[in-house]
């Protein structure tokens, strides 16, 4: 196993109340090797924080707290600084979801990737120019000892993301984190950056976590999913089976609510476009029982009374498929 996470916990210190704001609740996971995890869930669930959480890069005001956040038996909580460099973008490397605003656009494409390179492995300038050379080739830039020369703003969109993904891989990270690699990147762009991010998988035995809004590109690319509301994992397992047979009733309506894809779900009405009613409530007006309860369509006295733990990959008390094993 590569990174085991065992009752994360963070908390926002807020200027409005004494109460600090729990923002992501003991959230547990595991990835292996070689393995791609998806994470999807609705705008403000605690995808990106629990990324940042991983490479200790939230702010002061925030309070991380786990029973375990190992990587390959470092435990991330205890590290200091000095080693933390070791970690952050050496062996966990992340990729940022608007290229644009993650490199700077003062500095060319040469300085910021040989840089990146150079912090990180013993390697002369020459050496490190000639691996972002390659680097760049490997990930389809055309022309790259002159792209080099180029600043952030004389790129597309995609050739940005391909020179953030050329610095994130630069060191062979054991992990990489994706959050929402291919949002600003029109549908073509997005096809080739994901199935690049898959050969790096495959090639490097790279391990992958796959935040993305979009439940199609889990389906194709991830081997387990993670499904998180309001700062919960509301269920977890393999994406084939999640996508068949869905059993926390807001990956049902999540899956649902995209066209033509509920014919195989057994609740929910053949004839219209089912969205699900209501928001994400907000941390100050979080509700008792389950967090999902007032958008629920199944839910009953008891999911309001106490909190629901995760059992069997699923927080729910009444599970769509109650006798299916994951
Ligand atoms: N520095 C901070 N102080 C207080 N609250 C914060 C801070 N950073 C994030 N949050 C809150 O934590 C919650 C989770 O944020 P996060 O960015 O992880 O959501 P997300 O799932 O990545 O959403 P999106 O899909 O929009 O990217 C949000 O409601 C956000 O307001
Ligand atoms: S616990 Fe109850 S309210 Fe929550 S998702 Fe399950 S059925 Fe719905
Ligand atoms: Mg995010």
């Amino acid at each position: 196993m590569l990174l085991n996470v065992e009752n994360l916990n963070i908390h926002f210190k807020s200027d409005k109340s004494s109460t600090p704001i729990h923002a992501v609740r003991d959230l547990s996971f595991k990835i292996n090797k070689g393995e791609m995890l998806g994470v999807v869930g609705e705008s403000g669930s605690g995808k990106s924080i629990t990324n940042l959480a991983l490479l200790g890069l939230l702010p002061d005001s925030a309070l991380v707290t786990a029973k375990n956040l190992d990587f390959e038996g470092k435990k991330l909580l205890s590290l200091n600084e000095l080693e933390w460099c070791q970690v952050r973008g050496r062996e966990i490397a992340m990729i940022f979801q608007d290229p644009m605003t993650a490199l700077n656009p003062f500095l060319t494409v040469e300085f910021q990737i040989v840089e990146t390179i150079k912090a990180h492995l013993n390697l002369s300038n020459k050496e490190a120019i000639n691996k972002a050379i390659e680097l760049l080739n490997f990930v389809g830039i055309p022309s790259p000892k002159d792209r080099l020369k180029a600043y952030p703003f004389e790129l597309s969109g995609g050739m940005a993301q391909r020179v953030m993904i050329a610095m994130a891989i630069s060191t062979d990270p054991k992990l990489l984190i994706a959050d929402e690699p291919t949002t600003a990147l029109d549908v073509t762009i997005q096809k080739q950056i994901l199935n690049l991010l898959k050969v790096l998988q495959e090639k490097n035995n790279m391990s992958i976590i796959l935040v993305t809004h979009d439940l199609g590109v889990v389906g194709e690319y991830s081997d387990r999913l993670q499904v998180m509301y309001a700062g919960e994992v509301v269920e977890e397992g393999f994406t084939t089976e999640i996508l068949k047979n869905p059993n926390h009733p807001y990956t049902e309506a999540l899956l649902a609510s995209r066209p033509g894809a509920s014919a195989h779900l057994k609740r929910i009405p053949k004839t219209l476009l089912p969205s699900i009613s209501g928001i994400v409530p907000a941390f100050h007006q979080r509700p008792l029982g389950c967090q999902f309860h007032p958008r629920c369509s199944y839910k009953t006295h008891e999911c309001e009374q106490s909190i629901i733990e995760l059992k069997d990959f699923v927080r729910c008390i009444h599970p769509c498929n109650q006798l299916s094993l994951k």
